[in-house]
This record gives C-alpha cells, sequence and structure tokens, in this order.
C-alpha cells in the first residue's frame, strides 16, 4: 500500500490555515493542523476538507489541539507565534516567540524524528536557532522560510515596473529576514538578463527598499496581523521542492558554519532543497559592498540570538 506524504502545520491562524490550503489544493500530503485555540484547526481542517470534493484534492485533513496526530511527520511547517502589529518590529516578538516555538519544537521532533522543520515564525532567524538547538536536528534538517518570500516580492514589484510576467522574473534575497536584508539586483534577472541591464539604478533602489519593507507594508495595510498568502505559499513551495526531491535552489535560512564568513548562525542564502532537507549551501561571489551587507545583516540576527542567550 502507498503511503502519502504527512505533513504538520503548527499554528492555524491566517499562515498555517492558508498553507494547509495550499499544501491540500497541491495534494502534497495529508494535513494536520495544530493548534491552542480549541476547534479553531479542527474548524478549519473540517472547511478544507468539505472543499476537497470541489477542487478535487484527495488529502486528509486533521485538526487537532494537541500533538498525537502529528506522529511521523514527513514535514512540520511551524508558523506558531504572535504576528506583528502595525508599529512593531519583528524583533519585538523575540522572547515569546521563542517561548511559544521552543514547546512547539519540543511536542514535534519527539514524535517526528526524521522530519524536516521549516520555521516561519518570527523573527525568523532567530527562531530557526531556537528549533535548531531544542530540536537537536542535523542543520539540514532545520530550516527557515524568509528567502522566498522576500524574492517574491522582489519578483513581484521587478515584473510590475517590467511590464513582465512574473515567471520571467527571479530576484535573489539573502541575509536575515529584517530590514537589512540584502537585495541582490545584479543576481536578479527578467528572461535571463540581469534587471541592472533593464531599469535605471534609482528604480532598482526604490523596488530593493520597497522589497526589504515588504512586511512592515501589508502590516500597516491590515492593521490587525501581518502578511499570510505570500509567506504560506513560500512555506509550501519549499515544502514541495523537499517531499518531490526536486533539488530546487531557493533562499532559505539556514545555519552557516563558516559559508560567507557566518559561522554558528542562521542567515539567509540560496540552499537546494530535496528529499534531504537542505542538500547543500550554494555560495556566489559576492562584490564587497554585498559581503559587508550580509555581515551586518549577520550581525544583527546575532545580537537577537545573543538576546536569548542560545
Ligand atoms: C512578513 C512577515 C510575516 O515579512 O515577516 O510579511
Amino acid at each position: 500500500m502507498g503511503r502519502r506524504n504527512k505533513i504538520t502545520v503548527v499554528g492555524a491562524g491566517n499562515v498555517g490555515a492558508t498553507a494547509a490550503h495550499w499544501l491540500a489544493s497541491k495534494e502534497l500530503g495529508d494535513v494536520v493542523l495544530v493548534d491552542i485555540v480549541e476547534g479553531v484547526p479542527q474548524g478549519k481542517a473540517l472547511d478544507l476538507a468539505e472543499t476537497a470534493p470541489i477542487e478535487g484534492f484527495d488529502v486528509r485533513l486533521t485538526g487537532a489541539n494537541g500533538y498525537d496526530d502529528t506522529n511521523g511527520s514527513d514535514v512540520v511547517i511551524i508558523t506558531a507565534g504572535l504576528p506583528r502589529k502595525p508599529g512593531m518590529s519583528r524583533d519585538d516578538l523575540l522572547k515569546t516567540n521563542a517561548e511559544i516555538v521552543g514547546k512547539v519544537v519540543d511536542e514535534v521532533s519527539r514524535r517526528s524524528p526524521d522530519a524536516v522543520l521549516i520555521i516561519v515564525s518570527n523573527p525568523l532567524d532567530a527562531m530557526c536557532q531556537v528549533a535548531f538547538k531544542r530540536s537537536g536536528f542535523p542543520k539540514h534538517r532545520v530550516i527557515g522560510m524568509a528567502g522566498v518570500l522576500d524574492s517574491a516580492r522582489m519578483r513581484c514589484f521587478l515584473a510590475e515596473a517590467l511590464n513582465v510576467s512574473v515567471e520571467n522574473v527571479t530576484a535573489f534575497v539573502l541575509g536575515g529576514h529584517g530590514d537589512t536584508m540584502v537585495a541582490l539586483p545584479r543576481y536578479s534577472t527578467c528572461a535571463g538578463i540581469p534587471v541592472t541591464e533593464l531599469l535605471p539604478p534609482e528604480q532598482i533602489e526604490a523596488i530593493v527598499k520597497r522589497t526589504a519593507n515588504g512586511g512592515a507594508e501589508i502590516v500597516a495595510l491590515l492593521k490587525t496581523g501581518s502578511a499570510y498568502y505570500a509567506p504560506s505559499a513560500a512555506a509550501v513551495e519549499m515544502t514541495e521542492a523537499i517531499l518531490k526531491d526536486k533539488k530546487k535552489i531557493l533562499p532559505c535560512a539556514a545555519y552557516l558554519e563558516g559559508e560567507y564568513g557566518v559561522n554558528g548562525l542562521y542567515v539567509g542564502v540560496p540552499c537546494k532543497l530535496g528529499a534531504q532537507g537542505l542538500e547543500q549551501i550554494i555560495e556566489i561571489n559576492l562584490t564587497a559592498e554585498e559581503r559587508i551587507a550580509l555581515q551586518k545583516s549577520a550581525a544583527s540576527v546575532q545580537e537577537l540570538v545573543d538576546v536569548l542567550g542560545i
């Protein structure tokens, strides 16, 4: 008998529930949605299960307040934690979310010792560090979602500026998921052409700024929470790359041990994702300026990790 993949999504808020939606519609596997709020994960899972006959996906959807149904998951997406409110930076969430993520990791890592953990909770890079330390998992099975989201935002803005299909546009964003993220326009392309050949520097500069501010732009509009369509889709793209062993290169937060001159810290870099999780960190040549920007971004992640004392 065949076995479907099993994916646990922790946190049934907007990001978690929307991730479950994308996972189901792509038929990536059975989905277990976990949240502490009574009835919410069950209700959202049931609502999605009732969508299946319309949309034609054959996956089982389960909602739970505990973790027993998560046993033996292949991938666990962790979205639990508080989202940002207007005026808050991702870093304001540090201590509360570290506690929440730590507890979640204890629960899921015991029950799914072979899973790949994809961390989505903010502040992202520091939460990855928490998950890595608490799980005891090898670094290739604890990965953070940030770069896919940040580069999707940049691709969206570039495609709009160029009036071309989003599918023509690639973008590279490295570093921590915060104000210091490092967008690399010369590695961003439209149909293979570097965007630096197609747009004036001021316009690229404006797009880079808007990208770094992308999360806050949505928070300011929504007022009651943060972005969720693109963040959840980004986590699902990473999940798909792993479950289908696609060997897809995506920017992810990874534990660096000397790569890019960073040691013992999660920072966003180009990663190859496949069945093993993070299968390779791709090191690209950076200009002195880009390298300094990346070091600065890593230093801001280190500050948070130091506050947590991990
Ligand atoms: C964002 C938040 C979720 O970038 O980090 O939208």
